[in-house]
């Protein structure tokens, strides 16, 4: 699969300014695949003569058996890549067995995307001043069908302001589903003294695992854990959030060893091969989030589109499983990577 053609034919395919909010970065000009070059940096080492007959991509995940470790990361406002929106985004990847995290910045309701939606389904929200806003959303979104929540921590409001004046939500890309915006937008209402008593907050009452999104850190992982989440996603935020920030690649092993498996390690940021899903697999993640690309494909080509996608990455991943010398991904081992410098 060729992912810069898939960019390009995105980008003919939509309004500039949509095109502008899914590509921004808070590096500014800054080249926004930074963290896919530096997936790029770890190199196999493959596995021979392992006398391989089969592979199986499957994984267990948050209670779902998937047909592979590749899941969609919540991203905002599906509206401005496809008139169907977070729909159309579902229907593709249902057809690829993909569990998908639904953006609380979406373009359709919780409500109206649960009635199109088919497949299993997690809910990111965000962590609201307005503590009753947040709980109301998180009530909305499990007895709609979400199986779990993903409380995103790296976008405390004062940075979310600062996104919103850099990059405003405006025509195609208006998040109209879930936050009524006025003014200056969602970020507004976001809060910023996010702490691990919220994370406890939600965990006892959400009624379903919570995943706390945006860790960089070894130390907020463990935090995280200590105050119920389920699991947690090593995520940077696509670099939309903080210029310079590490990639994800850089900082996924020392949070695995941190948290030493008491629970799954997610990660996203920059995977754009089925090379890299496998990479972050054997650096110990136990699944990877697609965002961008997912935007990409489904501006260019709706649900099918993001099929399409979905099954080439998993295809990949298979291909790129017998390369290393291995039949089933809890094979892979740390020792199957290692950093060209
Ligand atoms: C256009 C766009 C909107 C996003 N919106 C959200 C969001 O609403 N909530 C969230 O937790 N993460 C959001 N993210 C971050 C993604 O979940 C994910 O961390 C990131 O896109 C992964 O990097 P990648 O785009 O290189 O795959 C957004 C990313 C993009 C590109």
């Amino acid at each position: 699969m060729d992912l810069a053609l898939l960019r390009e034919a995105a980008r003919a395919a939509i309004a500039p300014d949509a095109w502008a909010f899914y590509q921004g970065t808070a590096d500014g000009l800054a080249d926004p695949e930074r963290d896919a070059r530096a997936w790029d940096r770890w190199d196999f080492v493959p596995r021979a003569m392992t006398g391989l007959t089969a592979i199986d991509t499957t994984v267990e995940l948050g209670g779902h058996r998937l047909r592979s470790p590749i899941t969609i990361a919540a991203t905002a406002a599906h509206g401005g890549a496809h008139p169907d929106a977070e729909a159309a985004t579902a229907a593709g990847a249902t057809a690829a067995g993909v569990l998908m995290a639904y953006s609380h910045n979406a373009t359709l309701s919780v409500e109206a995307f649960a009635a199109a939606a088919t497949g299993p389904w997690w809910a990111q929200t965000y962590l609201q001043r307005d503590r009753a806003a947040t709980d109301d959303y998180v009530a909305r979104s499990t007895a709609a069908g979400a199986s779990a929540i993903v409380l995103t921590v790296d976008v405390p409001g004062i940075l979310a302001d600062a996104a919103f004046r850099r990059q405003p939500v405006t025509g195609p890309v208006q998040v109209r589903g879930n936050v009524p915006i006025t003014g200056g937008g969602a970020g507004t209402a976001a809060e910023t003294a996010i702490t691990p008593d919220d994370v406890a907050r939600l965990a006892a009452t959400a009624g379903v695992p919570v995943w706390v999104k945006g860790v960089m850190a070894a130390e907020d992982a463990v935090r995280a854990l200590d105050a119920g989440a389920a699991g947690v996603v090593v995520s940077n935020h696509g670099r939309r959030q903080l210029h310079g920030v590490a990639p994800v690649a850089t900082v996924l092993r020392g949070i695995v060893e941190a948290v030493d498996g008491r629970a799954p390690v997610m990660v996203d940021g920059g995977i754009r091969s089925g090379a890299d899903v496998v990479r972050a697999l054997a650096l110990g993640a136990a699944a990877v989030g697609i965002g961008r690309p997912a935007l990409w494909a489904l501006a260019a080509g709706g649900a099918d589109g993001v099929a399409g996608l979905l099954s080439g990455l998993q295809e990949e991943v298979a291909v790129t499983l017998a390369g290393v010398g291995v039949g089933r991904i809890a094979d892979l081992t740390r020792e199957m990577v290692r950093r060209s410098d």
